[in-house]
Parts: structure tokens; C-alpha cells; sequence
């Protein structure tokens, strides 16, 4: 697997100048530790459940030995940044379909939002809703990985996805956002609803993509 920006830092002729064979000992070293203690994405991580890009490494601050660990835990987590989103050498993302939450969406209509969010969110509310949705402002596949369906929106074997538990169970995406608890699980039930169900006679962004006269004929 490649990480956008892995390599960048090698010395001439593509050989790894001396620091980074080191700092890569050390990296190799933390991640065996620190593993160990954090679980960002996964309950447990299984063939069900796999890592699509490197994430920051949140230790447990009781067990952390900080002192010894912490410079190595931030020289860590700052190259780990710089890679930005994955790719598998021969493997073409664009066929695992759309990404949840694009920018735009014809589908995104104040009715559509009353619909999908029913009485979880205000009236008032449904603009914060809507640009909530718009995951796809990082998540572009160059930054973060897309949110497409075999990567994140597959049934985890305890229940839920990858984004539920990101939205709703650990509050984390998206990064920062004032949202109550109802409103995170609306805004899982629209960002479903437009990609699956589509709204008002339009299909869902899954349903549309699979539609396209291309793919039916690539398929044939
Ligand atoms: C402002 C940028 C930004 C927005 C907007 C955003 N994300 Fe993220 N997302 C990130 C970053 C950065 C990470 C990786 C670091 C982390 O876990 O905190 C991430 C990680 C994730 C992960 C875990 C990825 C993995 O590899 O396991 C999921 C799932 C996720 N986001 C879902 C969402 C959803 C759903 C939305 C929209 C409702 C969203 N994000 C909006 C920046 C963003």
C-alpha cells in the first residue's frame, strides 16, 4: 500500500537517507506499542474492518507512558499526516463508486432534510444540517480517503459503520461541529438516504452511479 507524499523524503537515486531508516526503526517500534492501546477506527480490527489510511494515534493518557513516548508519539503522528489518503498500486478507487456526503448534491432540498432528519433537528437547524453533510470537503481521496461503499459503509460485524461510529458513537466527524446527539443521528439517516433511497422521485448517488448506461455496459 502507497500513502500520497511516502517517499518523498528519500535522498538520491531513491535511497533513504540515513535519519529516515532511523526514524523508521522508531515509527515501527511505536506502532507495535502504541497499537496496542488505541483502537481510532476499529473495535476490533478484522479482515471486516481494514485500515484505508494512517490515523492519528490517540494513546490511553492512564497507560501512556508519556515521558519516555511522547516525543516519538508526535514524530509519529506528523509523518503520518504527511502521507494523506491511500492507494493500492493497480487497484482503480474510482470503480468502488461514489463518496458519501459529496459537496454538492441535487438531492440536498429543505424538504429532503425535513424528511430524512424528521423531528431530530429544528427548523432552524437543517442549513447546519446540510453543509454538515458535505463530508467530501475532505474526504476527496487526495486529503482523506473517499467515503465509498466497500471502504467505510459496510456493516461492521457489531453493528453500525465505520461513519456511525465516526458521527454518532465517538463524536469526532465532522471535526469540530456543534451537533447534539439527535442531530448526528440525522445527519447518518440523510447522508444513507442520499446515497441510497434518493428523495422525491430522484435515485440515491449509489443507484444513480450503477445506472450509468457506462457501467451497465462495461458489465455486459
Ligand atoms: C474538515 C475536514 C473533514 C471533514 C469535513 C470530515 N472529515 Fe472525516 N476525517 C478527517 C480527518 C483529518 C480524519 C483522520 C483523522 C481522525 O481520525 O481524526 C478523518 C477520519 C474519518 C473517518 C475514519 C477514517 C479511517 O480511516 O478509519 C471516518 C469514518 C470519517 N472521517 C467520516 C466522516 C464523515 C461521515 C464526515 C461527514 C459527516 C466527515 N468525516 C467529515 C477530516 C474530515
Amino acid at each position: 500500500m502507497l500513502f500520497s507524499g511516502m517517499g518523498k523524503e528519500t535522498g538520491a537515486g531513491g535511497a533513504p537517507k540515513q535519519k529516515n531508516a532511523a526514524s523508521s526503526g522508531v515509527i515501527l517500534a511505536a506502532l507495535l506499542v502504541i497499537s496496542a492501546v488505541t483502537a481510532s477506527s476499529c473495535d476490533t480490527p478484522t479482515s471486516e474492518c481494514p485500515k484505508h489510511a494512517l490515523l492519528p494515534i490517540v494513546p490511553d493518557e492512564a497507560t501512556f507512558d508519556a515521558k519516555r513516548w511522547g516525543p516519538t508519539l508526535q514524530e509519529v503522528n506528523a509523518r503520518m499526516v504527511s502521507y494523506g489518503a491511500s492507494e493500492y498500486p493497480g487497484l482503480n478507487r474510482s470503480a468502488y463508486g461514489p463518496g458519501l456526503g459529496p459537496l454538492d448534491s441535487p438531492l440536498r432540498t429543505d424538504a429532503f432534510l425535513r424528511s430524512c432528519a424528521g423531528d431530530r433537528v429544528r427548523p432552524e437547524a437543517l442549513n447546519r444540517l446540510r453543509s454538515a453533510m458535505s463530508c467530501s470537503r475532505c474526504h476527496d481521496g487526495e486529503n482523506q480517503p473517499r467515503l465509498d461503499y466497500p471502504t467505510f459503509l459496510r456493516t461492521l460485524p457489531a453493528g453500525g459503520t465505520l461513519v456511525s461510529r465516526y458521527v454518532v458513537t465517538y463524536r469526532k466527524m465532522p471535526p469540530g461541529a456543534d451537533l447534539s446527539d439527535d442531530e448526528r443521528e440525522a445527519l447518518i439517516a440523510c447522508l444513507d438516504d442520499e446515497y441510497y433511497r434518493g428523495f422525491g422521485g430522484q435515485p440515491g448517488l449509489l443507484s444513480a452511479w450503477l445506472a450509468q448506461p457506462d457501467c451497465a455496459a462495461a458489465a455486459r
